[in-house]
């Protein structure tokens, strides 16, 4: 089957344009390469043996989009092209609403026009209220910032566009806080500039790229009052989406899964099973909460289990040995010295 993988050569769409080349799909990879590297890709063919058919093209362009559909018949989409820091979108929401709404909405026309009608869509466990308890895909909905309410807006567009039209196959996954990265040490998470998130900041204090760590807040009413969090193995996320591609291919309608391993962790506990495996001492200090952030967030994720017979298979400690290794590989991820400026 020939999957087409808008935003490809980003971090959970290089892990699973992998996953796929080795489940013997043909992939196809749009991106525009505006928060992602080339690079990634070539990566990919590394690790694969597989060349990549790739394409630079912005969603917001429908006409290149539509040139692609013409000259190739597609037969499933899966869509993580978007961009999603959060800090970012509540500075930015114009920047977040445009290019995720209307990049989205310009692939459903050209998928519909074109009559490709089997979707994975990448979402977020942002979308859920925060909670204390273990998130089932029933719990409550609400947006904490730009970036969560663009998924949210997008969940229903897919569940009204199917309502308009039941031959369309639609997998919504909302993935909790992916992690790690592929054990080859080729490919992962490349932040632009200061990572926001939690295992690439540490993984940077270890290589001596920053300080120390700001731990944000130990004062929420969690077991050593840092915060909790889903933690799951990139690899694992990637290969929920190979199952979620042979679903829709079987069934019909809106399907909604949580992409977790159904446990938490607290920052505390990922820093010390982080120097616990790597040996690396990690710098830090303990600073206000960050706004925004919840106490806990942590799926059941039971209902993929069954429905998609998928689970999170890699543990924490693999999850930080195969970050660190790719950091260890890759100082400065995908970006090459090309002469004296860095280019990715
Ligand atoms: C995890 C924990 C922080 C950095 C975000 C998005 C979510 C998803 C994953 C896209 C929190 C603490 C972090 C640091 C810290 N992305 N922390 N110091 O906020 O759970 O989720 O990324 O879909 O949508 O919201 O992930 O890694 O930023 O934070 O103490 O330097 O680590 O307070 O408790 P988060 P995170």
């Amino acid at each position: 089957m020939r999957v087409l993988v808008t935003g490809g050569a980003g971090y959970i769409g290089s892990h699973t344009c992998v996953e796929l080349i080795n489940a013997n799909f043909e992939v196809i990879v749009i991106d525009n390469l505006y928060n992602s590297s080339k690079v990634a890709l070539d990566r990919v063919e590394k690790i694969t043996g597989k060349k990549i058919e790739f394409y630079q093209i912005d969603l917001l362009c429908e006409s290149d989009l539509e040139e692609l559909f013409k000259k190739r018949k597609i037969e499933s989409v899966i869509h993580f092209a978007g961009y999603k820091s959060v800090s970012e979108s509540v500075e930015n929401p114009l920047m977040y609403y445009t290019n995720n709404l209307s990049g989205t909405l310009v692939l459903l026309k050209v998928m519909n026009k074109f009559n490709v009608k089997k979707l994975v869509f990448s979402s977020s466990a942002t979308v859920y209220t925060p909670a204390m308890g273990a998130l089932d895909e029933e719990a409550d909905l609400k947006a904490t910032n730009p970036y969560g309410q663009t998924k949210l807006i997008i969940e229903q567009i897919l569940r009204d566009l199917y309502i308009s039209d039941n031959t369309w196959n639609i997998s919504i996954l909302r993935y909790f806080n992916p992690i790690g990265a592929h054990k080859s040490g080729e490919i992962g998470e490349d932040p632009d500039g200061i990572p926001n998130n939690l295992l690439p900041y540490i993984t940077q204090v270890a290589v001596g790229k920053l300080e120390e760590l700001k731990i944000y807040g130990n004062d929420y009413p969690t077991k050593d009052g840092t915060g909790v969090r889903d933690f799951i193995h990139v690899v694992d996320v990637a290969r929920g989406h190979i199952k979620a591609i042979e679903y829709i291919d079987s069934s019909s309608g809106v399907s909604i899964f949580n992409l977790g391993t159904g446990r938490g962790y607290s920052v505390m506990e990922l820093v010390s099973v982080f120097e616990e495996e790597t040996k690396a001492k990690i710098n830090y200090r303990v600073v206000d909460r960050r706004p925004g952030d919840t106490a806990i967030c942590y799926s059941n994720p039971s209902k993929a289990e069954v429905e998609l017979n998928w689970r999170a298979m890699k543990s924490i400690e693999e999850m930080c040995e195969d970050a660190w290794r790719w950091q260890l590989k890759n100082p400065n991820g995908y970006k090459v010295r090309k002469s004296e400026i860095w280019e990715s």
